[in-house]
């Protein structure tokens, strides 16, 4: 098998042949969110009645010594607040540390990152009671704001090869293995060539070139959402009626293997082929991303800073 169908088979079944320490990463991440999620909703029904009241009345609610910022429950949300920040902070500091650097891949730590940087804003949240004032009111603002932006940025880095891990691949070896898929969707007869052209179809790589950054970034991701749609057309008409409502219009897969690995690769190629064509758009913006996101990153890591070094001087601790 040439390198590059190796490359192809490696995007086609990647579904069904996962690594073991991939696999055991992904399992111990869906179990992090999922513990994250269920505490989050805990506080939030726990608390929602307390939450609701102003500021006067809530010194009357039974549980305002419980969750008040400096009560038991609240001291708490803050110090796991204080964890997360921590973590948040240690996948910068991994590519200045080399000791740190060595230990797992750069796109699990990213993971975790992002896990704890979507978590942070909720815990903090309910430590500060959702009352967002001062300092701390200000850290919390900018946390929001980076959390926020950190989704595009989880976009962007989607959309750029880089050789860190086996399975990122460069710009060359993306462009290769998008003629062997070609190649393999020319062959194969389970799919109609007119929606596979639809599905295909990309706009001009000229026009592309002259887009305004932010113009390109939503165009991208309007295009992953349109794709989507053309997929399960795609499905649909390569299946009877009665199947095509079993699977919600095509938005489903079938249990029909083959059907699968054709439409799999078939959505593979167009998702190539518009990385390939908005490379050079999504690199650009990339790095203005960057530019934003890291000093927002430590305004907010100075304010928390300072919002913790108060307490200990008034002597919560
Ligand atoms: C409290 C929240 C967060 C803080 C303080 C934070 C901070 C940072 C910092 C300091 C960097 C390094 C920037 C650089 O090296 O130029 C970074 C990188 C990054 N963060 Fe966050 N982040 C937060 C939340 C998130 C979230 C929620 C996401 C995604 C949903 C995210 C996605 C990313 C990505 C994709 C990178 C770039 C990875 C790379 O180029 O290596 N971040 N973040």
């Amino acid at each position: 098998m040439s390198a590059n169908a190796t490359a192809a088979a490696r995007i086609v079944d990647h579904t069904s042949a996962l690594p073991d320490a991939e696999r055991g990463h992904r399992l111990r991440l869906y179990a992090l969110y999922v513990l994250a999620v269920a505490t989050n909703l805990a506080i939030f029904f726990y608390g929602f009645d307390y939450y609701k009241l102003s500021s006067v009345d809530r010194p009357f609610s039974p549980k305002h010594h419980l969750l008040r910022p400096s009560g038991p429950i609240g001291l708490y949300l803050g110090f796991a607040g204080v964890a997360l920040f921590v973590g948040i902070f240690l996948y910068p500091l991994r590519k200045h540390w080399a000791w740190l650097g060595q230990k797992g891949s750069t796109r699990h730590w990213l993971d975790i990152h992002i896990l704890m940087g979507l978590t942070a804003p909720f815990i903090v949240a309910f430590h500060s009671t959702l009352k967002f004032k001062g300092i701390a009111g200000m850290a919390f603002w900018i946390m929001f704001a980076v959390s926020t932006s950190g989704v595009v940025g989880r976009y962007l880095y989607a959309q750029i090869p880089r050789k860190v891990t086996t399975a990122e691949l460069s710009m060359k070896e993306l462009q290769e293995l998008q003629e062997n898929l070609s190649q393999q969707l020319a062959a194969q007869k389970l799919l109609p060539e007119a929606d596979l052209r639809v599905l295909l179809r990309m706009p001009d790589a000229n026009r592309v070139r002259r887009l305004p950054i932010v113009v390109a970034l939503v165009y991208m991701m309007i295009l992953d959402v349109i794709r989507v749609f053309r997929v399960a057309r795609l499905r649909r008409h390569a299946l009877t009626f009665g199947a095509s409502l079993r699977t919600l219009a095509g938005f489903l897969p079938t249990g029909h293997r083959e059907l699968e690995k054709a439409i799999h690769a078939a959505a593979e190629e167009a998702a190539l082929s518009k990385r390939v064509l908005f490379l050079s758009r999504s690199q650009k913006v990339f790095h203005l991303w960057h530019v934003v996101h890291k000093p927002f990153s430590y305004a907010f890591a100075v304010l928390a800073l300072l919002h913790i070094g108060l307490q200990f001087f008034l002597g919560y601790f």
